[in-house]
């Protein structure tokens, strides 16, 4: 019997020496102590036995069922911690070491004007509308008193679509959407995209920004147009900043202007990037013809406003100093990362 026990004690350490997983020893554990282990088993059987045989026996027996538990136990923590101690070793990282820098996008030149230009509007209690860029010739023109054999037409190159409708030429037609939906007093601004059927040059875009604004009220007059156009261009281009207003005609305003800020590369002096001139053209304006008025149905006798039209491509070439506006169009990241 004692040899048995010795046998057994033998076989078993040398298959816990041999195991190198937790679960692995749990199987040992299992198959020789669970409770149809194999010394489990011989334990049951030793009260068949007589004494004082039965106590040398049982007494050994015990004592290796204790060996094996405790064995087990120690291999299992050293396992495992020979497990976490990998992991560590595998998981292990440098906190000291500086990081991957994540790239920073930036908006779109053009949008930072936007938003810029929003901002002083908002200040001067102006809401922001949009509307379609896909638009019909009642909006686009017959609203805004550009009639069909009117020769103002070719003034915008436009793009037809085949079912009678257009690309828009310009972001007029929100005025008239906006005054139709919407009763005076009105202040409004309309940032958006415009089409022209136009050769591509260093000027010349055929998909382009306009910022359309208008105010109606019961007592607009061209002074306002004038202060409200003065603040803005102030507030983007500094204080210095003058505009010059010439006579000039657009079929929906009356009288009209085109309107220049003096060049902020020279400051009026006169230099390469504004021609010799000091002056630089940024936007048309008036204001609202009668008949305009009168379209959306509203009485030119008790109300008046003014509107005008800004050129976004163009304040952003001249805020970023940017020469040719179809670098705008490019998508080259390597322009866009510098403003
Ligand atoms: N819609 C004109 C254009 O695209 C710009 C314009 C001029 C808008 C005068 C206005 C305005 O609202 O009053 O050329």
């Amino acid at each position: 019997m004692l040899d048995k026990l010795k046998d057994l004690e033998k076989e078993v350490l040398k298959m816990i020496g041999g195991v190198e997983s937790v679960t692995g020893l749990e199987t040992i554990r299992i198959k020789y102590l669970g409770r149809k282990g194999e010394l489990t088993a011989f334990l049951r059987s030793l009260h068949k036995m007589a004494e004082p045989k039965r106590r040398t026996i049982g007494r050994k027996a015990n004592e290796l069922k204790k060996k094996i538990e405790k064995t087990i136990d120690d291999n299992k923590t050293l396992l495992q911690k020979g497990l976490i101690e990998g992991k560590v070793k595998e998981e292990w990282i440098d906190v000291t070491q500086s990081g991957t820098k994540r790239l920073l996008g930036h908006l779109y030149p053009v949008t930072q004007a936007i938003e810029e230009i929003r901002c002083i509007f908002e200040s001067m209690g102006y809401e922001v509308v949009d509307g379609p860029e896909v638009e019909d010739d009642y909006h686009s023109f017959g609203a805004l008193n550009i009639l069909p054999e009117h020769p103002a037409r070719d003034a915008w190159d436009t793009f037809y679509l085949t079912n009678g409708l257009l690309m828009r030429p310009h972001t007029s037609p929100v005025q008239i959407r906006t005054m139709k939906k919407r009763k005076p007093p009105l202040r409004f601004i309309v940032p958006g995209r415009v089409y022209r059927y136009e050769a591509e040059d260093a000027t010349h875009l055929s998909v382009l920004h306009q910022l359309e604004g208008f105010a109606v009220d019961s007592n607009i007059s061209f002074a306002d147009l004038k202060g409200t156009l003065l603040s803005l261009m102030r507030s983007l281009f500094g204080k210095k900043t003058k505009l010059r207003f010439r006579p000039s005609f657009f079929p929906f305003t009356e009288p009209s202007a085109e309107v220049d800020v003096t060049c902020v590369v020279c400051g009026g002096k006169g230099c390469r990037s504004c021609g010799g001139d000091g002056w630089v053209e940024l936007l048309g304006a008036g204001m609202i013809h009668h008949q305009v008025l009168r379209n959306v149905g509203y009485n030119p006798e008790k109300v008046s406003g003014f509107a005008f039209g800004i050129g976004l491509d163009r304040i952003a070439m001249i805020k970023y100093r940017i020469e040719d506006i179809r670098d705008l169009m490019k998508n080259d990241l390597r322009f866009l990362r510098q403003f």
